[in-house]
């Protein structure tokens, strides 16, 4: 029996975007959130480094510096008029996080700590700038449970461990969305006027991620399903210090706090690549320089991977530390603690006496659901969806562009999760609820019988182990029309094999068996249209670096590209379908594109 449920919003995804617009919007409306995991488990608490806001605690800072920092980071790509609404309302979020009770790291004179991070800087590009607010290294699980604390006190509504399979939308009015309750696989119809997509990433169509297992962006993928586009998917950053084959962070904080790379001769080659701000430069650039070195024959032992060096001798021997101060060991362990553990753990190295081995790794995606500054949702460059927002990583807001810039992930969780609520609060006040058509719930159910009745022989697993080898071996950090062809026909591949998936569960309860199978189902759908919007883009721009085509090109690629899906049926990961682009005009308002230069 599907159960049915009525709220004037629904926020898919407990994270910190999530979190805080149900904040926001439960002031005036009856709101509920309905998360895959319980919502203290959101990835959001696995950010670590920093929040950036220019308050200026440490030294002088402008909210205009890094509004230009976010712009010149993203290479031009980013809208200008959602860029300044990041930078300058970043002070005040992270004033109403400090009035919740967050647990800021404090200056011995009581304001909020700030570190320097890769490419904020000082008066448009002068040097490094102390702009990420931080508690240690778990700023983000802070901001999680900070949040969390509050909702409860607000008495916003949860679902937990409920897995959104489907959107609800007829003539461009989203309706409601479609939920599998984990524990039972019992079906729920959520009805309500206003939607709110928060559920993070799918870094998981990629072998070596910083990403948890379940961002898989199955959310994302239904809004795909639906026909509504997808903005910028070509664009997928690798954060350049992940641990070595694992692909665990560890913070760009260690850098901000003095690490550096080093080469297989031991040189800080860095300064010979952005030789002002060397290990800070933003991700693009130095997971592009690590490839470089590896490729030079400069990877340590001849292998595929570089040192980070934090040890405090090496940072005092090359006076790396912020303005070039000393740092000690206990410095160290008290603002870097989570990190110096997994170093500990995962790798059975200290690194407080040792480097570490590190590679790039597959960390956040810039594109997903186009949406404007309120967090509206967009059915193409400009038509809203009515009652259909999304923030946080799998929104497109575009702050972020070609590249975004460390901490300004939770900058923009907070910025627009709070725009995004405050909007749906009015929204909610005059919008009346929409019917909903009849048995909304039935693709769902259809999708599942399918699944647990399949007669195949291929494995979910196999399948999906393929799809992220795939991916990291030819979308990954350098790419060219040759590999990125070789993805979009191994994808499609894939999707024929996924039709004949089996499982071994076929029972109801915690069915994760089936469940796996339908996220899979979600990334291949991702993947395929990642690749699709790389190859289409033949340009070099941000974290979209291509051998065969290596200059940015404004005259004909400054423009975001917005891909919808056209096809028949509605099942997931199925083959077929044609995928459609259209281009969107960047927003330029302060700054013309120009080198970048670091
Ligand atoms: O390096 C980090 O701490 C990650 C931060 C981010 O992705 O913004």
């Amino acid at each position: 029996m599907t159960q049915h449920h009525q709220f004037d919003a629904i926020i898919v995804g407990g994270g910190g975007a999530g979190l805080m617009a149900a904040l926001h919007t439960s002031k005036v409306a009856n709101v509920a959130v309905v998360s895959k995991l319980y919502p203290t488990r959101s990835h959001t608490g696995a950010a670590q480094g920093g929040i950036a806001a220019a308050l200026g605690n440490m030294e002088p800072d402008s909210w205009e510096w890094h509004m230009y920092d976010t712009v010149k980071g993203g290479d031009y790509l980013v809208d200008q008029d959602a860029a300044e609404f990041l930078a300058r309302d970043a002070i005040d979020a992270v004033l109403e996080l400090e009035h919740m009770g967050l647990p800021f790291d404090r200056t011995p004179d009581g304001k909020i700590e700030q570190r320097r991070f890769g490419g904020h800087t000082a008066n448009f590009g002068e040097k490094a700038v102390m702009r990420a607010c931080k508690a240690a290294d778990r700023t983000g699980h802070m901001i999680l449970q900070t949040l969390y604390q509050q909702c409860i006190k607000q008495k916003v509504n949860f679902f937990n461990e409920f897995f959104v399979t489907d959107l609800i939308v007829q003539d461009n009015i989203c309706r409601g969305m479609v939920a599998i309750e984990m524990a039972t696989s019992e079906l729920h119809v959520f009805h309500a006027k206003a939607v709110m997509i928060a559920s993070g990433g799918f870094g998981k169509m990629f072998q070596v991620t910083s990403n948890a297992h379940t961002l898989t962006g199955d959310p994302v993928a239904a809004v795909y399903r639906r026909g509504l586009p997808l903005e910028d998917m070509e664009f997928f950053q690798f954060h350049p210090t992940g641990i070595y084959k694992m692909g665990i962070l560890l913070s760009e904080a260690a850098r901000g706090e003095g690490a550096v790379f080093l080469n297989n001769d031991g040189e800080r080659f860095m300064e010979r690549y952005a030789p002002t701000l060397k290990d800070l430069a933003p991700r693009d650039m130095a997971s592009r320089f690590i490839y470089q070195e590896i490729r030079a024959g400069r990877g340590i032992g001849g292998k595929d991977y570089v040192h980070m060096d934090f040890r405090p001798e090496t940072i005092n021997r090359l006076k790396s530390g912020p303005g070039g101060t000393e740092v000690t060991r206990e410095h160290m362990e008290k603002s870097l603690p989570d990190i110096i553990e997994f170093v500990r753990v995962y790798m059975g190295l200290d690194p407080m006496t040792q480097p570490v081995p590190i590679q790039p790794t597959a960390h956040y995606a810039m594109g997903g659901i186009p949406t404007d500054v309120d967090a509206r949702a967009l059915a193409d460059k400009s038509t809203v969806v009515a009652g259909l927002y999304a923030a946080g990583e799998c929104a497109c807001v575009s702050v972020h562009g070609a590249n975004r810039l460390g901490t300004n992930s939770l900058v923009d969780i907070v910025v627009f999760g709070r725009r995004g609520g405050k909007h749906m609060a009015e929204f909610c006040k005059q919008a009346a609820l929409a019917p909903l058509p009849a048995d909304p719930e039935k693709d769902t159910a259809a999708e599942f019988d399918r699944i647990r009745n399949s007669k195949g022989t291929e494995r979910a697993a196999v399948i999906r182990s393929d799809l992220q080898k795939l991916m990291m071996n030819n979308v990954g950090v350098y790419r060219n029309a040759a590999d990125m062809q070789k993805a979009i026909d191994g994808v499609r591949e894939l999707k024929a094999r996924y039709a004949h998936v089996k499982i071994d569960d076929t029972g109801k309860l915690w069915n994760t068996d089936a469940l796996e199978n339908f996220e899979l189902g979600c990334l291949l759908d991702l993947a395929e249209v990642t690749a699709v919007a790389a190859l289409r883009r033949t340009e070099s721009r941000g974290a979209h670096a291509r051998e065969d085509y290596q200059a940015r090109d404004d005259a004909h690629w400054l423009n975001h590209s917005m891909a919808s899906l056209a096809r028949g049926s509605w099942g997931v990961g199925v083959t077929g379908g044609e995928i459609r682009f259209d281009n969107k005009p960047v927003t330029i308002t302060k700054f013309q594109p120009k080198e970048r230069k670091y």
